[in-house]
């Protein structure tokens, strides 16, 4: 969550000043420190003797200095008498306690101040069911749902709004969550929904749903929120020196295998949060109390480490896709998502069908790249909103080539280069080489689409690593390029093999 920093505030012109919870700007104690910015502007001196303008003469920056090194002083000294005293009495608080506490106050303003963050899940949950509508006809979001938090109830809201309707009445729907006043407005938002709620509000970290319950797992925009209270512990009392965030991934992953288990076979995990969490020490509607309240327990993990962490943790854990659209100028909204499948830890056996295997597994990940990119391209660069994106081309006439003399020689002149099944055929060079003619192709806000395999075919002439498409050969691109999406397909149910899809799009 961020707060709104750009929200103009009142400017104060004299004394150390407050913003309250209504964004006026009041005034504290003074504590001596003469406002030097208050009264009339300078003009001709009684005598007559005209006042040296502002801003030359080297003693009027003197008095700037030092104004505001007093400010910066009072300022200090009444903040750390405010955090102190906020902060002992946190720590007489069970983690339980501030969470409520934390979400009573912010419950009312919630949905109007996390409207940005909404509508970027909404775009992610609109690409995740049109991902599933192309390439997943066992369905990515399945009849029986776990929101582990639910929180408002938005993230339903939305999943509800985007199935098809004859589906609702089948939607058994459990909205799990700590506090009750978030959990009220849920009740209300959803009660016209036809399908069947149970509303429950466990501990995230002691789930006690049976195992193999859900056929869908949602965690959203918690992720970062989960701490270690034991580190957290000793972070209070080293005056949060000693703010590692990784330390808490333990906790994080605990959770996240907790959810694991509750999933039948099959069942799909998605995890929603934003990178980087951030929460400016403006703390949002309510203020700066509000933000020491909300930064005690805000422990973001990296993403990397989250998703090899899943994926080399939980069993049978694959990957389904990563998504993500800007929130604001500040950070993005990921989604990933996991499903829990058994296969053998093996590859395709290559038998007469499986070319014919390939090729649909490749024209299904083309179809869910064209399926989701209205979705996409809203989410970007919606019209009106802060998105830093140049407006993305669609994605409607791909060149898909296989090698070098496939990709046109006119620069700018096509929307999207699919790189198709070749990586694992090239050498270093010629792949460097196919990577710089389509981004010369592209004009700008075309996509980059790579769609390949991995495990590649036996006997396949240059193994390559998955992730040394990224970090290797996308190196020297990086500046041009921003990544705009994954998706894996599998060729054959039950194998190792998947093709995979990864999307960027040229901004510069
Ligand atoms: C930022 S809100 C997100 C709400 C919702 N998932 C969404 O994306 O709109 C976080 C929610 O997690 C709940 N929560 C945090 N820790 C929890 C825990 N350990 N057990 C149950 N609920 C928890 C809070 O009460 C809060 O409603």
């Amino acid at each position: 969550m961020v707060a709104n920093r750009d929200t103009p505030k009142p400017q104060c012109v004299s004394g150390p000043a407050v913003i309250g919870q209504d964004g006026a700007c009041n005034r504290r104690h003074t504590s001596g420190v003469q406002p030097l910015l208050e009264g009339p502007a300078p003009g001709p001196h009684k005598s007559g003797v005209i006042a040296a303008p502002a801003q030359t003469g080297r003693g009027h920056d003197d008095n700037v200095c030092r104004e505001l090194s007093l400010r910066i002083r009072d300022f200090g000294e009444r903040v750390s008498e405010d955090e102190a005293g906020i902060r002992s009495l946190l720590s007489r608080l069970d983690a339980v306690a501030i969470n409520n506490l934390r979400y009573q106050l912010f419950a009312p303003y919630y949905d109007r101040h996390m409207l940005g963050h909404e509508l970027a899940i909404s775009n992610l949950l609109g690409q995740l069911v049109s991902l599933q509508s192309a390439a997943y006809p066992d369905a990515l979001i399945g009849d029986s749902i776990l929101e582990m938090t639910c929180g408002t109830g938005s993230v339903i809201d939305h999943v509800c709004r985007l199935l098809p309707p004859s589906r609702l009445t089948n939607l058994r729907i459990t909205a799990n969550d700590w506090s009750e006043d978030m959990k009220a407005i849920a009740r209300e938002k959803l009660r016209n929904y036809p399908c069947q709620f149970t509303y429950a509000s466990e501990d995230l970290g002691e789930l006690s749903f049976k195992r193999g319950t859900f056929n869908t797992v949602f965690l959203s925009q918690t992720l970062h929120l989960i701490i270690d209270s034991d580190v957290q512990r000793q972070e209070r009392e080293s005056n949060y020196m000693f703010i590692d965030e990784n330390r808490h991934l333990t906790e994080k992953l605990k959770v996240l295998r907790n959810a694991w288990w509750t999933l039948k076979e099959r069942g799909v995990m998605v995890i929603i949060d934003e990178w980087p969490a951030l929460l400016s020490d403006r703390g949002g509607p309510l203020g700066p109390g509000f933000a020491y309240l909300f930064n005690d327990g805000l422990r973001p993990a990296d993403l990397r480490m989250v998703q090899d962490s899943i994926m080399s943790q939980l069993p049978s854990a694959r990957y389904i896709c990563q998504l993500k659209v800007p929130i604001d100028r500040h950070h993005h909204m990921y989604l990933i998502a996991y499903r829990k499948e058994h296969y053998e830890q093996g590859r395709l056996p290559e038998t007469p069908g499986a070319a014919s295997l390939r090729e649909a597994a490749f024209q299904a990940v083309m179809h869910a790249f064209s399926s989701m990119d209205e979705h996409l391209r809203i989410g970007m660069n919606p019209r009106g909103g802060e998105r830093p994106y140049v407006d993305f081309l669609p994605i409607a006439t791909p060149v898909v080539a296989s090698t070098l003399a496939d990709i046109p020689t006119a620069a700018a002149s096509c929307d999207c280069v699919v790189l198709r099944q070749c990586m694992h055929n090239q050498g270093k060079t010629e792949r460097f080489n196919m990577i710089s003619a389509s981004m010369n192709a592209l004009s700008v806000g075309g996509a980059l689409v790579f769609i390949d395999e991995w495990l590649p075919p036996v006997g396949s002439p240059h193994p390559l690593r998955q992730t040394d498409i990224g970090s290797v050969y996308m190196g020297p691109f990086f500046r041009n390029l921003v990544s705009a999406g994954a998706v894996r397909v599998p060729i054959y149910e039950g194998f190792e093999n998947s093709m995979y899809g990864y999307q960027f799009r040229k901004v510069i």
